[in-house]
């Protein structure tokens, strides 16, 4: 084990030896270091033993190889690899434990395919339900981001590969997404939206960083001295790379001239890239000075070391591997862990296996692959077990299993399979090539055409879609009156959670709202369940009895999925985001500040989510928190110590009094009681999963720190723990609150 002097020390080394090689680099050379030299690769300076540094997306899985300098798939057979469950199903588990797992997969996963880095995690603050990426984001909720973020980053880089925290900061929609100014008030980013990159960076030791498309306050997030100098580098200390979003430098003194290291980029005019030749020539002539590119390679080499791509330990550098056994248990078992019952009356679920003799199966992500769309997180998986194939793997061929699509769904068209990068390309292969990729405005102008075109498609769609539904409800209603059991399988796909563009409204696509109400009028016990990478409006919940939700959950989520209809796991999923009733219920939709074009103001500061629904008191239909169990959980005992200081210790018993064993996750939240200052009413701040078995009780003991009870203080620029007395909930949810105590702050 390195003791932290002589790490100290190692680094002092460290930092001398890349001076040397800074010495040693021509201009050239560094300039080739600090851009895409290929689409998912930079250059690399061979006569110094320096290689270029290698990509790859994604969050739920290493993607497939693309050609070196084209946006186009290289058509190979040995990239397929474990699918993992996206970052909206980690968060689901509420489980540090399992976000580490994850994050190990996917570290070993991507050495093993030969990278340096990944371009994980995904860890935006969801904002809108409606923002086409939240699939891959994981919550509203900061403290739950950070806290997931950190292990998950950790897990990655044990094996020697860079974990990309992306993307810094404030990507909140897709609409418009390379150019979409965000006015934002700093409160709002310290308390919202930076709170899980700081915790990556300071407490993850992330080694790099993406900078977001989006502009903040008017500057593009990769030209922004105060994002990434002031804020990443001089406040939180980050010594690591930061890489550009691919096309998101626009300007070549600015992106210079700030803590933005690596310039990546979907074209293939590789020397024309803004940090290239235009940077070269402006330093020949004295306009930017070399110390720029200095600074930017500094930061490069000393990831480089930390990979163990160049230095002393470069022979000791982990190799990786990929589709082993272990991945998949581990992601088995996150995906086990991520689904939530939503609802569940009169012991609908379980179902007992032994008394069906026939099974009905309706809706099409029954029997869907989700792996391969999404935008830049899709990838090619070994396999995917979707939910009839889990369901008929678990029953064995004694059971009847009848599948019914239920609704159509449209093939996809290539409208929807819309990828603004591979599709600029295309535009571009007629035209010339230099101008076009340096016109902003062209580039922006194909993503409106495309965003047009896309809801234009849809609307055709809609025609074909009822048209078709009304053989299909008729097969699938009739179906589900003779059986012995009935399981929906609806929800969303990535046509439509998907990078690129966002949704429309929050309702369930392909008629399957009607559906779902005429299924329940024959089969008041049917088991409604979805997959779906974000929330959707349910009018019928009241009248369902059950309902399971599940996000993308990997290549086992047909596993998953038996295991727990079938009563083999008990669900311990909780919603990382407020499940609204309707969207005219969140705060975007009311001001009108998301998906539009342009400019939009982030008008309600820290009001999103469910802070946002506690102020207006709006009851959701399933709140942020909320997951149910096969066994019930009583909470007591509750005692506040205030330590160290402005520590304060929280003790409480759970006891599992059901007759299954089963995991709670218990909540706490902090809600001042008469702030000085305007503030959220209640705050998550701690929670933890307990596991207990049938009739057992443990004791949890959690620790707010004096940093949880502050708030962002603008005009001092920090962090304030005002004294006086906080109200602490410790709860099942936002609002099933069991527990409450008072600490009083000095
Ligand atoms: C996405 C990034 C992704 C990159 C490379 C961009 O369009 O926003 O998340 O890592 O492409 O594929």
């Amino acid at each position: 084990m390195i003791m932290k002097t002589d790490a100290k020390k190692n680094n002092k080394k460290i930092e001398k030896e890349i001076e040397k090689l800074i010495g040693k680099l021509t201009l050239d050379e560094k300039i080739s270091m600090i851009h895409g030299a290929g689409i998912f690769r930079t250059g690399e300076v061979e006569r110094l033993g320096i290689p270029g540094v290698v990509f790859s997306d994604g969050p739920m899985g290493v993607r497939a190889e693309f050609m070196r300098d084209r946006w186009i798939p290289a058509g190979n057979h040995d990239d397929n690899v474990s699918y993992l469950p996206s970052n909206s199903a980690l968060a689901s588990t509420w489980n540090p434990y399992r976000a580490y797992e994850m994050g190990h997969v996917l570290g070993a996963e991507a050495r093993g395919r030969g990278k340096d880095m990944i371009l994980a995690p995904g860890i935006n603050i969801k904002r809108s339900p409606l923002c086409g990426r939240n699939f891959e984001y994981m919550s509203e909720d900061p403290n739950l981001a950070a806290t997931l973020a950190v292990p998950f980053i950790k897990g990655v880089q044990e094996n020697d590969v860079a974990a990309c925290v992306k993307h810094f900061a404030a990507n909140v929609q897709e609409t418009d997404r390379l150019m979409v100014d965000e006015e934002i008030d700093d409160r709002t980013l310290y308390e919202i939206y930076f709170p899980a990159f700081k915790a990556a960076v300071q407490e993850g030791k992330a080694y790099s960083v993406m900078g977001a498309y989006n502009k903040i306050n008017g500057d593009y997030c990769c030209e922004n001295k105060n994002l990434l100098d002031l804020v990443l580098r001089g406040e939180w200390g980050f010594d690591g790379t930061v890489i550009s979003d691919w096309g998101a430098v626009h300007r070549t003194k600015e992106a210079a001239e700030c803590s933005m290291d690596i310039e990546m980029s979907v074209f293939p005019d590789f020397d024309e890239y803004k940090l290239a030749n235009p940077l070269k020539e402006a330093i020949m002539k004295g306009e930017i000075s070399e110390e720029t590119v200095n600074a930017k390679v500094r930061n490069i080499l000393r990831m480089m070391y930390r990979l163990k791509v160049i230095g002393k330990e470069k022979n000791d550098r982990k190799a990786g591997s990929y589709n082993t056994p272990e991945h998949r248990e581990m992601i088995l078992r996150t995906a086990e862990e991520s689904m939530i019952l939503l609802k569940n009356e009169k012991q609908t679920l379980p179902l007992n296996a032994s008394k069906i003799k026939k099974l009905v199966v309706i809706g099409q992500n029954a029997a869907k692959i989700h792996s391969d769309g999404g935008g830049s997180a899709e990838i090619k998986a070994l396999y995917e077990i979707c939910p009839l194939m889990g369901l008929k793997m678990y029953l064995g061929g004694n059971t009847q299993v009848e599948y019914y699509k239920g609704y159509h769904v449209p093939n996809k068209s290539k409208t929807f399979d819309h990828n603004w990068q591979a599709d600029s390309l295309d535009d571009l292969k007629d035209t010339d090539i230099g101008k076009a990729v340096r016109d902003e405005e062209h580039m922006n102008e194909m993503h409106r055409k495309g965003e047009e075109e896309r809801l234009a498609q849809m609307e055709k769609d809609k025609a074909e879609v009822h048209e078709k539904n009304k053989v299909l409800f008729a097969q699938a209603i009739e179906a589900a009156k003779d059986a012995d059991a009935v399981i929906f399988v609806g929800g969303l796909n990535h046509d439509i959670d998907s990078e690129g563009f966002d949704r429309s409204d929050m309702k369930l696509p392909y008629e399957q709202d009607a559906l779902i109400e005429a299924l329940l009028d024959v089969r008041k016990d049917m088991i409604v369940t979805f997959i779906g990478g974000s929330p959707v409006e349910m009018p019928w919940r009241n009248k369902a009895s059950a309902i399971l939700w599940s996000y993308y959950a990997g290549m086992e989520t047909g596993n998953a999925f038996a295991e727990i209809i079938f009563g083999d796991v008990n669900p311990s999923g909780k919603l990382a985001e407020t499940f609204p009733k309707k969207y005219e219920d969140c705060v975007t939709a009311k001001n009108g500040q998301f998906g539009v074009w342009g400019k939009i103001t982030l008008e309600e500061g820290l009001y999103l989510g469910y802070r946002h629904f506690d102020r207006e008191r709006i009851t959701p239909a399933f709140c942020f928190g909320h997951g149910l169990s096969y066994t019930e959980f009583t909470y007591s005992g509750l005692t506040l110590k205030a330590e160290k200081g402005k520590d304060v210790k929280i003790n409480f018993t759970v006891k599992n009094t059901g007759k299954r064993i089963g995991s709670e996750i218990v909540q706490v939240y902090i809600a001042p009681i008469a702030p000085k200052v305007d503030r959220p009413d209640k705050e998550l701040k701690a929670y933890s999963k307990v596991e207990l078995a049938p009739g057992k009780s443990r004791k949890v003991s959690l620790t707010l720190r004096q940093e949880d009870f502050a708030y962002f203080d603008e005009h001092l620029h920090e962090f304030i723990a005002d004294a006086g007395d906080y109200e602490i909930l410790v709860g099942a949810s936002c609002e099933d609150i069991r527990l409450k105590g008072i600490a009083a702050l000095a």
